[in-house]
């Protein structure tokens, strides 16, 4: 919207008259356009582009060129001198009260102005002195600060380590002179901030607010009381009773996933190289749409519309992040991108609405008991247990609030267990000592089976292969930081605070890469989590769920389908380095590559 200052004439004259060497909006131009009609007439026929200016803006040239207007009724003598401002005018019109009133109304808008900078200033300068006792890497200049140092390539990765290597609990991190953030890498000193209510250090929006379209208020984006209320409700749907009837899901879509390696490698004469994030991806999804909404997409082995839509999704908000201009929403809905944006939005909310409408009616049809009754031979999905559940007073979820935890779980749930997935399956290809140790772990136990199934039983049963997931959860971990906005003064065991208002980015890579923490951090050695040697260390030294109130409440889920996942594939399939395409790490929403995680699969003669 243009700004509203001498009305159309002022409009007009914007849109199609602009005087060379003057940029729209500086003071001249305006100055300029605060005149009546005939100086915007005059205006418009000296400029040397008027006539080419004026046909595009048809009606400017139609008034421009009308025949002289009959002489206005004689004007009331004005004392102000031609070129005097608007205020002189209103102050002239209201008499010399009125302009007395308006002048002190001015004054005490400016004394607010600069009293409210002097308090923002002052606040800011105390931040300052309290953050000067974190220690801040070389910037580029105080104006620039650190801005463009952090890049979120192999490169930025491997400058993390660097940080991590000289600033073993924090540093800080200009982004622009007046937005410092602290990168923090050490249990010590992440422990106040996560382990803090959910209130005191809320989530930031900066890094995950484009997912708000998508998400609305489901339980990664929400805040507050609603949050807290939420994840009460939603606690339950995680808990282990609940979990052990995903597990078949997770080996039936395994066993999808491995016959299409299988057909891949024999036609390609014995072994394979296959991008496998994205295969991993397709399976999480394919997992998750069995386990929230009971669908059976096979999404493996045929395309499916809403699969295409959130794999669209998670590629346009990490594309957003990067385009700057695209950060303004409205912006950002004109262009291509946001439209896209939009419709795979609109597609993703009309299956999730379509499920729980459904569910609702079936429930209000037949009442609880009978509802119940009727899940017979099927096993409750997520959606069944949202619209059954209950807090304390009574109070359900509304059919929104269903929808937005579902899509939530949906995006959260996918990405980062694929990612999990391919670092491991990786790691494994790096290591073929640990992975011939797995497939042993997992071929005891699975011998003499009629089936090759990995039952919920069996998850606790697989020591070596589970300290490898975490090994490579520590070395890749799948989100790499997490975000939180201190809503006042948290102190350090050290004496030093942590001002209010300051974002932390509470780095999960760093913090994994701690050489104080993680002797050799770069090695994979998956010995570090056995018993013995985790003794003593701290619960905040491995975090890749996050930790403290908002942690990640489907890490049983992940765990299990990582297992799962890790079980059957190291049983089954011989798993090479690709020597051709070796990964560059880019840390996105989640960890990924630049161009894919390349590996080579070998199908092994089957166990049971
Ligand atoms: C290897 C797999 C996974 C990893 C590494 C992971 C990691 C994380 C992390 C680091 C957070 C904290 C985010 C933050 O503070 O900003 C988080 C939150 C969350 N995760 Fe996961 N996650 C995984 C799998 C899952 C799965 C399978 C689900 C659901 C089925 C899930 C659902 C959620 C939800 C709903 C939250 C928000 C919790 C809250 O704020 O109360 N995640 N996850």
């Amino acid at each position: 919207m243009p700004p509203r200052v001498g009305g159309r004439c002022h409009q007009d004259t914007r849109q199609g008259m602009k005087p060379p060497g003057h940029a729209w909006g500086d003071d001249a131009t305006r100055t300029h356009v605060r005149g009546r009609c005939h100086q915007d007439t005059h205006y418009d026929e000296s400029h040397p582009d008027a006539q080419d200016d004026t046909s595009a803006q048809g009606h400017v040239t139609t008034r421009c060129r009308a025949p002289p207007a009959p002489p206005l009724p004689p004007a009331r003598p004005s004392p102000c001198p031609q070129g005097a401002g608007t205020m002189a005018a209103v102050t002239w019109a209201l008499g010399p009260l009125g302009g007395v009133a308006i002048v002190t109304l001015l004054l005490a808008l400016l004394l607010g102005w600069l009293w409210d900078t002097a308090g923002t200033v002052t606040r800011f300068r105390a931040t300052c002195h309290q953050l000067r006792r974190f220690p801040r890497p070389p910037w580029r200049n105080w104006l620039l600060g650190h801005t463009g140092l952090g890049k979120s390539t192999e490169e930025g990765l491997q400058h993390v380590d660097e940080l991590v290597a000289q600033y073993r609990h924090g540093c800080l991190w200009w982004i622009s002179p007046w937005m410092p953030i602290l990168r923090l890498f050490h249990p010590d000193t992440l422990r106040p901030i996560l382990l803090a209510s959910a209130f005191i250090a809320p989530k930031d929006q900066l890094f995950y607010g484009f997912l708000k379209p998508w998400l609305g208020d489901g339980l990664l984006l929400s805040h507050g009381q609603k949050w807290a209320r939420h994840r009460r409700l939603l606690t339950p749907a995680f808990h282990w009773d609940i979990l052990k009837s995903y597990v078949g899901a997770f080996n039936h879509s395994t066993h999808v996933m491995h016959a299409k390696w299988r057909a891949a490698a024999q036609a390609a004469g014995g072994q394979v190289g296959l991008e496998v994030l994205e295969q991993l991806s397709l399976l999480t999804l394919d997992t998750l749409q069995k386990c929230i909404f009971s669908h059976e997409s096979h999404c493996q082995e045929q395309p499916s519309e809403y699969i295409k839509a959130i794999v669209e999704l998670s590629t346009l908000v990490v594309k957003r992040h990067h385009r700057l201009l695209h950060h303004s929403t409205w912006l950002y809905r004109l262009s291509a991108d946001g439209r896209r944006f939009a419709r795979a939005c609109a597609t993703v909310h009309s299956f999730t609405a379509a499920v729980v409408q459904r569910r609702r009616q079936a429930l209000d049809r037949l009442g609880r008991q009978a509802w119940l009754e009727n899940h017979q031979g099927r096993s409750m999905d997520f959606i069944d247990l949202l619209l059954l559940a209950k807090d304390e007073d009574g109070n359900t979820l509304s059919d929104e609030d269903i929808a937005a935890e579902a899509d939530t779980f949906m995006f959260e749930g996918h990405d980062t267990t694929a990612s999990g997935l391919a670092w491991l399956l990786y790691n494994l290809a790096c290591h073929p000592h640990y992975q011939e140790r797995c497939r042993q772990e997992v071929r005891e136990l699975l011998k003499g089976r009629d089936a090759e199934e990995i039952k919920w039983e069996d998850l606790s049963h697989l020591p070596f292969t589970t300290m490898c997931i975490k090994e490579s959860l520590r070395l890749h971990p799948p989100v790499t930081a997490v975000s939180r906005r201190c809503t006042k003064d948290i102190a350090l065991r050290d004496g030093r605070v942590i001002p209010k208002g300051i974002i932390c980015l509470m780095s999960i890579y760093g913090t994994h890469h701690n050489p104080d923490i993680w002797p050799e951090p770069q090695v994979f050695n998956p010995l570090r989590f056995s018993p013995e040697n985790s003794k003593g260390r701290s619960p905040l030294a491995f975090i890749p769920f996050s930790a403290g109130p908002r942690n990640c409440i489907g890490q049983s889920f992940a765990m299990a389908e990582l297992k799962v996942v890790a079980a059957l594939t190291v049983a089954r399939f011989a798993i090479k380095l690709d020597a051709g395409r070796p990964p560059r790490r880019k840390p996105e929403l989640i960890l990924r590559t630049e161009d894919g995680l390349w590996l080579l699969l070998e199908p092994l003669p089957e166990v049971a």
